[in-house]
């Protein structure tokens, strides 16, 4: 028996929504940890309970409404998913990115990821946001790489490139935004743990070492999947905390929800910016 995801599991969630929803959808959102807010922008919105999608990943946490939002974002047809599975929930890895296949299956040519994470470079601090650069896939190293099982040949090739995970054009229009809003935006690498424990000082300090900007627990294995099926991926970090490299602070899922509150506004006008200045 074959126990991955396969391409019926993929296309029955992608059935489900398409019956629902009568734009095409171009462009796909994915808000992290406390960032769900910016699915307020959408325009007459369909809005489908994750519960209600064949297949789908439920996400159990706190910050993570679970919902899939569908309508207008800026004037493009976009599928906004208001919160995400993670691995530490204990699904297997091609369940926590079936979501990306069936958004692809759907017609998304572009995805802009969000997630909450941990500030490592020292210069960063809380509310800070990042914009992706490249990543260190620390937990597809370790073995648990989206793409593990059968190729899915529909989407692409068993041994794909990331040699830009992140879309050049997509980071430069957010630079480009940010400066004419005067929001401060980093450009890092970001480092996927498999979580749900936060770091321990000494884990820091080897992240540092490896060469990791911001840390947290999603989003690159989204990247792979979306990459494989040579969707443009834009990521952004909201920086909900700085890292604890001597071990005299503590880390807490409140602190990343609060500092949520501090970077939706200035993910909206970034991500509305970047919608706004190209064709999708
Ligand atoms: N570590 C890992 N994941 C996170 C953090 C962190 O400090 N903050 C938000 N997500």
């Amino acid at each position: 028996m074959n126990p991955f995801v396969t391409i019926k599991d993929i296309d029955q969630a992608a059935d489900r929504i398409s019956k629902k929803i009568k734009i095409t959808p171009k462009v796909a959102l994915i808000l992290g940890s406390g960032l769900g807010g910016l699915a307020d922008e959408v325009l007459d919105p369909v809005i489908l309970p994750y519960q209600d999608i064949p297949n789908w990943p439920v996400s159990t946490i706190l910050g993570h409404s679970g919902r899939l939002v569908i309508g207008l974002l800026n004037g493009v047809p976009a599928m906004v998913m208001q919160g995400r599975a993670h691995y530490y929930e204990g699904y297997a890895m091609d369940q926590v990115t079936l979501p990306i296949r069936v958004m692809q299956r759907l017609g998304i040519g572009t995805i802009i990821i969000t997630n909450a994470a941990g500030a490592i470079n020292p210069k960063y601090q809380p509310g800070d946001v990042m914009v992706l650069n490249d990543h260190i896939a620390l937990i597809g190293m370790a073995g648990l790489n989206p793409l593990r099982g059968p190729n899915l040949d529909e989407f692409g090739e068993r041994f794909p490139d990331m040699g830009r995970p992140y879309d050049r054009e997509l980071i430069e229009l957010a630079t480009t935004t940010a400066k004419e809003n005067r929001i401060q935006l980093h450009k890092g690498v970001y480092v996927c743990l498999s979580g749900p424990s936060f770091e321990s000082p000494a884990d820091l300090r080897f992240l540092r070492g490896i060469g990791a900007d911001a840390v947290g627990m999603s989003t690159v294995p989204e990247t792979i999947v979306a990459r494989h099926g040579k969707t443009r991926v834009l990521a952004f970090s909201g920086i909900s905390n700085k890292a604890n490299l001597d071990g005299s602070t503590e880390t807490t899922h409140e602190e990343v929800l609060a500092a949520g509150k501090m970077i939706v506004p200035k993910l909206t006008i970034l991500i509305k910016g970047v919608l706004e200045s190209t064709e999708f």
